[in-house]
């Protein structure tokens, strides 16, 4: 179906706020803090009423302007999670069931990995740029490498520079909290995983980092140039993740003190910092699994002429799709007129839709 979107209406902003408040219902362990996306304006209602462990209480009491930017990052890595997975079986969609993301996250599964890395990536973002803003004590421009550079070749460090360090350590601080001191033993394989996983999202930020460079010169020229460094945007931090998550590494699932590669032939590689790794094959996804909290992909809209994961083959798991005509109407052409509306025309197209069986 071709979407002509001229007049559309943001849909994201509403989505958000539903799958917020889904999030105070279900509290998974220190995962509660993404509830506080939900409670209106959390600077105002104070640490001890957010859905929050208490040692994070603590530490949202000790620093409470960090909760807007707690906030951001919720935000930034669920939207990331969901545009990455938009077109696959796996959604990264929130359900009303218990599960939410219930199943997700305790399944060890390279979705969980997912999660994992994008929400601790999420926040570190989210942090870092309330630091360059200006708006913390505790950071700001990252200053240590201004005045050096190479003035033989005509740039310096100058600007504002991200500083990741502080973001970095808050989203440690923040989230993995729960992992007690025993690296790996027993029960606690998820736990370190998970943790691996989050630090290999807080890398993700520091990997796609990218210097800026700004021109000073007689009427434009680049004889002398200011560079900072510079946080990617957060959709290349995706990117980057989504191919870390393409090519994560299955783990043994047993209590030694290191994680190691499940493949035979490479057990002796050793797992580098920025992989991301799971210790249980995922399931397909393919059929509802309520139990499990799996949506399935009836219903869902497949693209008939698509390769890809879309392709109504892949995606309907080879169980076939409908169609339907699908009238649509909305507003296009829209004008400015002076002064001061919009006129718009009504635009009508028939489209054929495909979705699952
Ligand atoms: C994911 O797919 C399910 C159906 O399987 C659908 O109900 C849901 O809206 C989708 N979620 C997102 C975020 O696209
Ligand atoms: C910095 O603080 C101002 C005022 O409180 C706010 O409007 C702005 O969004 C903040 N910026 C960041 C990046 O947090
Ligand atoms: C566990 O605690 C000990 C001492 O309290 C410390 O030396 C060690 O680094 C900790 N290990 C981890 C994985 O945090
Ligand atoms: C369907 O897939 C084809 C081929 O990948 C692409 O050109 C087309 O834009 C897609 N259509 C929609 C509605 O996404």
């Amino acid at each position: 179906m071709e979407d002509r979107t001229v007049c559309g209406i943001h849909k994201i902003s509403v989505i958000y706020i539903l799958i917020f408040s889904l999030f105070i219902q279900h509290c998974w362990g220190n995962w509660m803090w993404l509830g506080i996306t939900s409670v209106g304006v959390p600077e105002k209602m104070g640490c001890t009423n957010l859905p929050l462990t208490n040692k994070q209480k603590d530490l949202c009491k000790r620093k409470p302007y960090l909760l807007p930017s707690i906030k951001d990052g919720a935000r930034l890595g669920i939207a990331e999670c969901q545009t990455q997975f938009k077109h696959e079986r796996w959604n990264c969609s929130t359900t009303k069931e218990r599960s939410v993301f219930g199943y997700e996250l305790t399944s060890g599964t390279k979705e969980t990995a997912f999660i994992y890395a994008v929400m601790a990536a999420g926040l570190v973002h989210a942090v870092t740029r309330s630091c360059s803003a200006g708006n913390m004590t505790e950071c700001s421009c990252d200053t240590s490498l201004q005045g050096t550079g190479s003035p033989t070749e005509g740039w310096h460090w100058g600007g504002c520079s991200d500083d990741i360090k502080y973001g970095t350590w808050f989203s440690r601080r923040f989230i993995d909290n729960s992992v007690r001191n025993s690296s790996a033993k027993g029960g606690d394989t998820l736990l370190s995983m998970n943790q691996h996983n989050s630090e290999a999202g807080r890398q993700a930020v520091a990997k796609t980092m990218s210097t800026d460079c700004r021109c000073h010169g007689v009427s434009g020229s680049c004889a002398v140039k200011t560079c900072w460094r510079t946080m990617a945007p957060f959709e290349r931090v995706g990117n980057y993740l989504k191919e870390r998550y393409e090519a994560s590494v299955q783990v043994l699932d047993r209590p030694t003190r290191k994680f190691r590669r499940k493949d035979k032939d490479k057990r002796q590689e050793p797992i580098g910092k920025e992989e991301l790794i799971f210790l249980h094959k995922s399931p397909n996804y393919c059929l509802e699994d309520r139990r499990l909290g799996v949506a399935g992909t009836r219903g869902r809209r497949c693209n008939r002429t698509s390769t890809g994961p879309d392709g109504c083959n892949l995606l309907c798991c080879g169980r076939g799709y409908n169609t339907h005509v699908v009238r649509h109407v909305e507003r296009c052409e829209c004008k400015f007129v002076w002064c001061c509306y919009v006129r718009c025309r009504r635009c009508e197209s028939m489209n054929d839709m495909h979705t699952c069986k």
